[in-house]
């Protein structure tokens, strides 16, 4: 791992760096030559410049993919061979965790401390689906004919379409890059234009390992283009989404004309139960990690805190006491504690909901503001912002704010609590804080949400299946679940000696 701890990260070159696209295993301009831009979101200044790829683009790398996937030397490799790239690509990822890391950073702000630790766990992603590549079992059936078998098979889709969003590139491709090709399938993916780079960057790995050509293709480009061009294919089989839920819905309705697959995970307004038993230190470091950590933009933020009235005073001035010790900086800085928002508008977006968030009377407990000091002024920062006394009729309870606002709610019973948690919606994330064992148990099993943590927050793995509820979305990424939606089940009938009689000759 080339990766050794240091106190403040650069990026490796000066100047303004200049992507091309990878379709078909070559490094290529759009067709139209257009470009975009992506910007440092700590220094507002342009930092590199990829392809703005579209419809043309588009179909260019759908057909690479279809013809890799019809009939060349990924079609016709085993599982097993299918799961050695797989693994091949793992471990260049870890050899490059740090170039990989600081892309992102200069991309969308994160923190390079959470990053670093975030790319050396996507390798277990490649190395967990390569296992399942050479274990893709069917069933057999009994039925009740005599001398017949039936037996399934899982065979892979075809051309996947990944659209992802901006807060976690690599993550949230490799959640569907890894079973997808696990599975047979071949994939072309379209980033979100905030953040092109870091996907441009696990393209050269995917190069590198080894995979040919049209297995795997990354086109840069704008959503309304790109993304609906690609969304719209009718070679795509399925597409996997993560994103907003308008922009799900609209994938939906596009899926109607040519039937493909569709998952979904969209946005959440995840509720973060604090009962009048939870450890109250745990219990401020969960919704301090549930909120505030990639500065809110986490489709799992706990960004509803739903607090007992009997300690409510106790857990928000606790609260705010460590929220005000937040340490705002430079993402590439490995002291820093909170990063900026991912670009302009979403910062506008955040601000405004802030304002919204005033105007209904929400109290406001710390934050609220853009930080004006010299090291921060040209950055897209929002304070670590806390509401209390929200209702949960709120837009700000209500709305997705996807920044580090957070709002708490009291609640006075078990009844109450459950019924604001489900009161959204939404239902992708959700927690419980308590050490009533059989309290616990009970909660999680009311709560409407794909996910329900205990005395903890936002954790993930390979296996686990993740995804939502209601508006949350559709299908699960992770584990089997994951490999589920990337194959489709074939059932075979045969015969083992029936005489089949003309069935328009009756006796
Ligand atoms: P978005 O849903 O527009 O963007 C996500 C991806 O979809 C990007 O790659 C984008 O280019 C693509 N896209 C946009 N329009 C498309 C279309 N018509 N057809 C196909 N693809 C399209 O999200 P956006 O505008 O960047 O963020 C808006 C809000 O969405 C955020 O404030 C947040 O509330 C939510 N969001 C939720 C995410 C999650 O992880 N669940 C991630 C990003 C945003
Ligand atoms: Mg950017």
């Amino acid at each position: 791992m080339s990766t050794t701890t240091k106190t403040k990260y650069e990026l490796p070159f000066t100047g303004i760096k200049e992507y091309k696209m990878f379709i078909n295993n070559e490094w290529v301009d759009s067709v139209t030559g257009k470009t975009l831009e992506s910007v440092n979101p700590f220094t507002g200044q342009v930092w590199a410049i990829a392809p703005a790829g579209e419809a043309e683009d588009i179909d260019l790398a759908v057909q690479a993919a279809q013809a890799a996937f019809e009939d060349s030397e990924w079609s016709r490799m085993t599982g097993s061979q299918r799961g050695a790239l797989l693994r091949r690509l793992g471990d260049l990822i870890a050899e490059n965790a740090e170039r990989l890391a600081i892309s992102e950073v200069v991309d969308n702000g994160k923190l390079i401390r959470e990053m670093l630790g975030q790319v050396k766990s996507l390798p277990n992603w490649c190395y967990y689906f390569a296992g399942y590549a050479d274990k893709i079992t069917g069933e057999t059936i009994p039925v009740d004919v005599p001398n017949m078998i039936n037996y399934t098979v899982r065979e892979p889709l075809g051309v996947v379409g990944a659209i992802v969003p901006w807060n976690s590139p690599l993550l949230l491709t490799l959640w569907k890059l890894c079973p997808a090709l696990a599975a047979g399938n071949t994939i072309v993916i379209k980033p979100s234009e905030v953040t092109p780079a870091s996907l441009l960057e696990l393209a050269t790995l995917v190069q590198e390992a080894g995979f040919p050509p049209g297995v795997v293709n990354v086109v840069t480009g704008f959503g309304h283009t790109a993304g609906a061009a690609l969304s719209t294919h009718p070679l795509v089989r399925k597409i996997a989404f993560t994103g907003s839920t308008e922009t799900g819905r609209r994938i939906v309705r596009s899926s109607a004309e040519h039937f493909s697959k569709v998952s979904l995970e969209l946005g959440g307004k995840s509720p973060n139960i604090i009962f009048d038993d939870a450890d109250m230190s745990n219990a401020v470091n969960g919704v301090l990690a549930g909120i505030f950590a990639a500065t809110g933009q986490t489709c799992m933020a706990g960004s509803r805190v739903l607090v007992h009235s009997s300690i409510y005073d106790q857990f928000a001035d606790a609260l705010v006491k460590r929220t005000s010790e937040i340490r705002l900086g430079n993402p590439l800085d490995m002291e820093t504690e909170m990063g900026t928002v991912a670009f302009e508008g979403q910062h506008q977006k955040v601000l405004s909901y802030i304002q919204i968030g005033l105007e209904e009377g929400a109290t406001l407990l710390h934050g609220g503001k853009r930080p004006v000091t010299n090291e921060l002024k040209n950055g897209f920062f929002v304070e670590p912002t806390i509401f209390g006394d929200v209702t949960n009729d709120m837009r700000i309870a209500r709305e997705e704010i996807f920044g580090p606002v957070v709002c708490l709610i009291r609640f006075d019973s078990e009844e109450e609590a459950v019924r604001i948690a489900n009161d959204t919606p939404y239902g992708l994330a959700s927690a419980v804080w308590t050490k009533d064992v059989q309290r616990a148990h009970r909660v999680a099993a009311k709560i409407k949400a794909g996910t329900v943590w205990i005395n903890n927050y936002r954790k993930v793995a390979t296996g686990v299946p993740f995804g939502g509820y209601k508006a949350s979305g559709i299908g699960r990424e992770n584990g089997w679940y994951a490999m589920l939606e990337y194959t489709q089940v074939k059932s075979i009938w045969v015969d083992t000696g029936n005489v089949i009689t003309d069935p328009f000759k009756i006796l």
